[in-house]
């Protein structure tokens, strides 16, 4: 589906609160818009590199030197080709490694520069000519990687479950983080697509669904300028929700087999899949059909 002029679209999956689903989503939306055909690469920004472990052996990301850790630094970095059964695109990984933590640990992150990773994929050919979309998954906390994350993105998906902390996480982001993204990004539009509900049990209602959506709407129009919640779609929950799934509990934490887990969980038609591909159609719709919240 690649076309030379039109530059992939960077989606950045966030939120400073840990296990919310984050990695989970990624790997989820990138199997789904590489099986409707587009071409996805996937960027893990995050030490812990568990989207990584679910696509490469422990011992390829036991010492990794040209991840995305490399590719922020503006050394030579490397996509490796993912194939999976069931899809038709193309899938590719830039991979975190666990040598990252080291290098975090003492501090020998490249220089602060909050576009690090934005230069990359909008400037190397590899990226540009051949990717749909470039998909970030990010590590919880706000430090730099997470950052390069926020600054690279032409949209946000904010994944929460249900969990107080979880929503708190994504009050502080909207309020405190993106405002100061957005400004210093300046006319290099960035929106929010919404909050993707994720791991909620399947006793959630409609009601709680809809006061949740009611509630951080007016959190946004009450404690947002209105150039930050214009950027923020008008109805903040998409209306899909993954919702808990046995096969996806610990789905990162799992001994591997000799099958990649993702294309054993999705690659037949089940209620996942459908949840998966539904979000997948509002995600595309709200990207073609953007309305702001004022
Ligand atoms: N829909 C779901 N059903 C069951 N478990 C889930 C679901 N989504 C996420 N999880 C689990 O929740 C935990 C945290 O998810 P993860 O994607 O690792 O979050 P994060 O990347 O934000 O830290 C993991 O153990 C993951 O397997
Ligand atoms: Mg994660």
């Amino acid at each position: 589906m690649s076309e030379e002029t039109i530059p992939p679209k960077a989606i950045t999956i966030t939120n400073q609160k840990g296990g919310t689903g984050k990695t989970t989503l990624t790997a989820l939306l990138a199997y789904s818009l590489a099986s409707k055909g587009y071409n996805v690469l996937i960027l893990d920004l995050d030490p812990q590199a568990h989207l990584s472990s679910l696509f490469l052996k422990i011992s390829e990301i036991e010492n990794v030197n040209d991840g995305t850790f490399h590719m922020a630094k503006g050394l030579k970095f490397e996509i490796r080709k993912i194939n999976l059964q069931s899809i038709r695109g193309k899938l590719g990984l830039v991979p975190s490694g666990l040598n990252y933590v080291i290098n975090v640990y003492r501090g020998e992150l490249p220089a602060w520069d909050p576009f690090a990773i934005y230069k990359r994929i909008s400037r190397e050919p590899a990226i540009t000519k051949e990717y749909d979309f470039v998909l970030c998954d990010t590590p919880p906390e706000l430090f730099p990687p997470t950052m390069w994350g926020l600054y690279a993105a032409d949209y946000i998906i904010i994944p929460s479950n249900m969990e107080e902390l979880s929503l708190a996480g994504l009050k502080l982001l909207l309020k405190e983080v993106l405002p100061e993204v957005l400004m210093v990004r300046g006319s290099h539009n960035l929106r929010v697509l919404g909050v993707a509900l994720i791991n909620v049990t399947r006793h959630f209602r409609q009601k709680t669904f809809d006061d949740l959506n009611t509630a951080i709407t007016k959190f946004i129009k009450d404690s947002l300028p209105s150039v930050i919640a214009r950027n923020v779609f008008e109805k903040p929950l998409f209306n899909t929700i993954i919702h808990r799934n046995s096969e996806l509990t610990d789905l990162v934490y799992r001994p591997r087999r000799w099958e990649l887990p993702l294309d054993r969980v999705l690659r037949s038609e089940t209620s996942l899949r459908l949840e998966v591909d539904s979000l997948r159609e509002e995600i595309l719709s709200r990207i073609d059909n953007f309305k702001g919240l004022m």
